[in-house]
């Protein structure tokens, strides 16, 4: 399964890019307003296993971004499923109620501002909306995240719920987009 844009390829993970993933998660900047704490190489090589057993688990996830031009992994672009009673996600524990299906984006800092979250995640969306056929897709994005703020309004998300009670260590806001149309 892969999903194609004019510079990128989106794909499932795969052990063998733990070298970019790792770089990735220790750099300081990159997971601000993601927990904050940076992995060693051990915690993303778990990072990169529970993203393929996600998709084991509940045939969606996140998928690695690949530039074309020269086969780099950029990041990681896709979907991730939360429990919305305890607002803890399924690659940490598996759901045991309702869920939401977030659609989010990490790039190496090399890579920011070029257009290729957007670009990849554009991709992402039109295939779980129109290939799978689900109706509503959720970012959470910590406040202060204005980068993200914005993929989001790129994508046709908005503002729906603020500071979510979660266990999350700073506010953090609820972006939506729910299609009205009935399914098909
Ligand atoms: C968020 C992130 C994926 C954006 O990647 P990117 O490839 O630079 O995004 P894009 O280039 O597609 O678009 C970014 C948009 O945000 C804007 N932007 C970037 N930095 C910004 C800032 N500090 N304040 C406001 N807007 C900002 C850009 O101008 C662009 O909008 P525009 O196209 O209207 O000009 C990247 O910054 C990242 O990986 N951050 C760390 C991980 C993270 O926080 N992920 C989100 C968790 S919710």
């Amino acid at each position: 399964m892969q999903l194609e844009t004019e510079r990128l390829l989106l794909r499932r993970p795969q052990a063998r890019d733990l070298d970019a993933y790792a770089e990735l998660f220790a750099d300081p900047e990159v997971v601000r307003y993601t927990g904050g704490v940076a992995k060693t190489r051990a915690e993303s090589e778990h990072a990169v296993q529970r993203m393929i057993d996600h998709w084991e688990d509940y045939g969606i996830g996140l998928f690695s971004v690949v530039r074309k031009e020269d086969d780099r992994v950029l990041g990681r672009v896709g979907f991730l499923l939360w429990d919305t009673e305890s607002w803890q996600h399924a690659m940490l524990r598996p759901p045991t109620g309702g869920t939401e299906t977030e659609i989010g984006w990490t790039l190496a800092r090399e890579h920011w501002g070029r257009g290729y979250a957007t670009e990849s995640a554009t991709a992402a969306r039109d295939w779980a909306l129109q290939e799978l056929g689900l109706r509503r897709l959720i970012s959470l994005i910590q406040r202060g995240n204005d980068a993200s703020v914005r993929v989001a309004e790129k994508l046709g998300e908005s503002l729906e719920r603020e500071d979510l009670r979660g266990p999350f260590r700073r506010p953090t806001d609820l972006y939506a987009l729910t299609l009205e149309t009935p399914a098909r």
